[in-house]
């Protein structure tokens, strides 16, 4: 079995996760981290005998290695892309895959002209309760998807929030480039389609920060079908939860693992979803497999991540400008293949 040496770039939150999903692999080498907290990166590192760096291209230009995972504050994404792409490593990025639609416009760029995988860690495909919806959608069994309406309430203010999330520098935003493209990632992987227009209204009333607390989303997917989306960062209860209406009933997905149908003469009732691998793992196998593969474009892909992060532009002109705006198309007959 062929196996890929790997490291990983930041060793915040996100990155611990990586780490574990790494060591637990079995087609990888799981090699060095950096972070610019070096006794950070050395924290994380020991218990999987990997290196540590204070300076991430040390890493990159010493190791060597064939992968770089990036789970760095959105305004480094770019940078740190570039510059492992040139050094001819494969990267999967943390969502979002950039500040925006531009950043990420150059990253694919890059990697075309380097020939390496520009990926994006859109979990979302590897929820359980994802897949068995998607599975749904495409049978067909309930009809024709009429709207779309998800929530996704959750305190974004808290004291151990890091910094930076709260700064839209190094952010890029708040509730709506953080929580929103997983909202956006979901629906559009579920519906295979692509969100086309945005209508949508922010608010900027967090304690700490300058970054938008709250976002009321309407958008159109490219088959057509209107999607609302609700994220509050205040106090509020904390829901995640994605309906699905069809002219024969609706589904229900309420976090990673619970999914529910219904229809007007059944309540709703849980669907049985079956085991899944544990997301970050099949996210992983995915990555691995879509470098064996070669060139083919996945549901990973850079060019998906840029979809992604077109729609959270197109939301946040539209709060600007108070006008609906249309997503941007960033590749020829983006739209044509769904
Ligand atoms: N998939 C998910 O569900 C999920 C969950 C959380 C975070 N994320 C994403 O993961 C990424 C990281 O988020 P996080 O919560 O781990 O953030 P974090 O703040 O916990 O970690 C970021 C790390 O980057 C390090 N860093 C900053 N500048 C650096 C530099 N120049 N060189 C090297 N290291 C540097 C910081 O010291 C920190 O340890 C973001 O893109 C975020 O949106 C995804």
């Amino acid at each position: 079995m062929r196996t890929y040496k790997t490291a990983i770039i930041g060793a915040g939150t996100i990155a611990k996760v990586h780490a574990r999903t790494l060591h637990e692999n079995k087609r990888t080498e799981f090699a060095a981290i950096a972070d610019i907290d070096l006794q950070r990166a050395a924290d994380l590192a020991a218990p999987y005998g990997a290196r540590a760096y204070g300076d991430y291209r040390m890493m990159i230009k010493e190791e060597r290695p064939e992968i770089a995972i990036i789970t760095l504050p959105h305004h480094l994404h770019k940078e740190a892309a570039i510059f492992c792409m040139e050094q001819g490593c494969h990267i999967l990025l943390e969502k979002p895959m950039a500040l925006n639609t531009g950043e990420c416009s150059e990253i694919n760029a890059a990697a075309g002209k380097y020939g390496v995988r520009a990926s994006v860690g859109h979990m979302q495909h590897f929820f359980a309760a994802n897949i068995k919806a998607k599975e749904i959608v495409e049978s067909g069994r309930l009809g024709r998807l009429v709207s779309v309406h998800d929530k996704r309430h959750h305190p974004y203010f808290l004291p151990e929030r890091p910094g930076w999330f709260l700064d839209k520098s190094r952010s890029g935003g708040g509730v709506v480039i953080n929580l929103g493209s997983h909202s956006i990632d979901k629906i559009q992987w579920i519906t295979g389609t692509r969100m086309t227009k945005a209508k949508a209204s922010l608010t900027y009333w967090g304690e700490r920060g300058d970054v938008e607390g709250s976002g009321s989303l309407f958008m159109q997917t490219s088959s057509g079908v209107p999607v609302t989306v609700s994220l509050c960062g205040y106090n509020n209860v904390s829901v995640n939860e994605t309906e699905l209406l069809f002219t024969g009933g609706q589904l229900k997905i309420a976090g990673a693992q619970a999914l529910w149908l219904g229809a007007y003469d059944r309540p709703y009732e849980p669907v049985q979803i079956g085991e899944h691998a544990e997301p970050f793992a099949a996210q992983w196998n995915k990555m691995l497999d879509d470098v064996e593969g070669g060139g083919e474009e996945t549901d990973i892909s850079g060019y998906y991540g840029q979809s992604v992060c077109a729609a959270v532009d197109a939301i946040y002109r539209s709060h600007e400008t108070g006008l609906e705006q249309i997503v941007e198309a960033f590749y020829p007959g983006a739209y044509a293949r769904q």
